[in-house]
């Protein structure tokens, strides 16, 4: 998919007041610093249209960007950051949650990985909980570009191992890199095809 267009639409934190429209949607999630933004930037071929930082906690609301007219990427915070104090947290679990609950329109959740870590936690009772909840998603590997290609292998190759003592199969995952571009034709190639269903 070419991307023509990439606007910003709205940033809140109710998804009552998320935008009123039937377009699918995608949205990336996962623990703070992950690459979210930097990946969304990747993606669109746009340097700073989401905003990213070497400090975790730098997205704290639901962001809709709107691209080529006829979908929506959703920037969301992050989870799992132990500096925010607990009741802040508890705040992000809340709307993050609830967005995954009412937003209908979502029709594929994008959870971001950090390729250089063995599985974490937090990370795999989120995705439990997408599964109990009945929310389709998909794994994406970010900072490609910060592992040699052997080690990224086999750390890719835990992970399914890990997963898969979980989860009857893998879910559809993504290599990528914001800084190098790698995966980005794969991700927005498997958005498309979505939406053309
Ligand atoms: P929060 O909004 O705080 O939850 O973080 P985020 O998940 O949106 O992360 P963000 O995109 O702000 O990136 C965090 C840090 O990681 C920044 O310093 C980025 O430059 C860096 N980073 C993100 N993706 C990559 C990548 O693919 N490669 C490398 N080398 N650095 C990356
Ligand atoms: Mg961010």
């Amino acid at each position: 998919m070419k991307i023509k267009s990439a606007e910003f639409v709205v940033s809140n934190s109710k998804v009552e007041q998320c935008p009123n429209s039937a377009l699918p949607e995608y949205a990336f999630i996962g623990r703070s610093n992950v690459g979210k933004s930097s990946l969304i930037n990747m993606l669109t071929d746009r340097k700073s249209l989401a905003k990213t930082s070497a400090k975790p906690g730098k997205t704290q609301l639901i962001n809709h960007f709107l691209i080529n007219k006829n979908w929506h990427l959703v920037d969301l915070p992050g989870y799992g950051y132990a500096q925010v104090s607990k009741s802040t947290k508890k705040v992000f679990q809340k709307f993050i949650t609830a967005y995954f609950e009412k937003r209908t329109q979502m029709v594929c959740a994008f959870v971001l990985i950090d390729s250089r870590h063995a599985p974490q936690k937090i990370d795999m009772e989120f995705m439990q909980w997408l599964g109990e909840h009945n929310v389709p998603f998909c794994i994406i590997f970010t900072k490609a570009d910060k592992l040699k290609p052997k080690v990224l292998e086999k750390n890719i190759h835990n992970y399914q191992a890990e997963m898969l003592e979980i989860w009857t199969q893998m879910p559809e995952f993504f290599i990528t890199s914001a800084s190098t571009g790698t995966g980005k034709d794969e991700v927005l190639d498997y958005i498309e095809a979505i939406n053309q269903q």
